[in-house]
This record gives C-alpha cells, structure tokens and sequence, in this order.
C-alpha cells in the first residue's frame, strides 16, 4: 500500500493513499460549495442594487412585475416582494386586491402585504420605492425595508 507524507496540526504523518484521496476529495468538495456559496451572495447582492423605473402613471392598485408588485393608493406607491413568506413560491395576483400562493393557498392583502390566510404568518417582504424628482421616477430596488417601517392600515 502507498503512503503519502501529510502534515496534520503540524506534525508529520503518514497516510494511505486511500485516506489522502479521500480528505483531497473532501477538500474540493468544500472548495467548490464554498465558490457556489459566495457566487450565490453575490447574485443576490447585484440583484438588490438593481433599479427599476417607473413613471408616474403607475394604475391605481396592483401593478404586477415578476419579482415585485406596486401598489398605488391616492397618497403612496409601496412595492412587495412576490415571494411567499411561507416556502418562498412566486405569488400570483388573486382576486380585487388580494393576492395569493399556489402552493400552498396563502393569501395576502396586497396594500399592505399582510396574510389574509395561512399557513403563511409574516407579511410579504416590503422593498424601497421612491420617487427620483429629478426624473419624475418611481425607483424600485429589490432591497428590503425595514419590517419595522412595515404599518398596517
Ligand atoms: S409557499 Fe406560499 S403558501 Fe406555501
């Protein structure tokens, strides 16, 4: 059998070819988990830096987007995450201006991202949406707000 000379907590050790084949494999199976890990945060992160404009004719109630829906009253424009707080489905708008998830039934008032029904318990995730005066745009970024900020009416 052929040993391989390995250092291990700074001593020198002798190990079968097997187990070094072994903790190599270990090893860039972590190397590559780790790469997928850090290249996933940053998709995400380039995600939540994306902007995306709007003019200021934006319908009163649900403007439906992929990953995000408007929604305009008489005095604001709030914008949603359309991802389930349950298991993370795509949501789908419902009926008037209720919104609701495929998968697993949960509905949501869509002014506020409130559920109407389970099993989803937290609210749809609110992002940021301001007005650029400069352009007369709405500016939406998938970047959550503040929960805190979160009010319902
Ligand atoms: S993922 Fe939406 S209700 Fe379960």
């Amino acid at each position: 059998m052929t040993r391989r000379m390995v250092f291990i907590m700074g001593q020198q050790k002798k190990i079968s070819r097997n187990l070094f084949l072994r903790m190599l494999t270990g090893l860039i199976i972590g190397l590559i988990a780790w790469i997928g890990y850090k290249l996933s945060n940053y998709q995400l992160e380039r995600e939540n830096n994306l902007e995306f404009r709007h003019g200021q004719d934006i319908p009163m109630g649900i403007s439906y987007f992929e990953k995000y829906y408007l929604y305009r009253t008489d005095h604001s424009v709030r914008a949603f995450l359309t991802k389930c707080t349950h298991a993370g489905c795509q949501i789908g708008i419902g009926s008037g201006t209720m919104l609701q998830c495929n998968c697993h039934g949960s509905q949501f008032e869509a002014q506020t991202g409130k559920p109407l029904k389970g099993p989803a318990l937290k609210p749809l995730q609110e992002i940021e949406c301001r007005l650029d005066n400069s352009k007369g745009q709405y500016v939406v970024r998938l970047h959550p707000i503040n929960p805190e900020r979160v009010k319902y009416e």
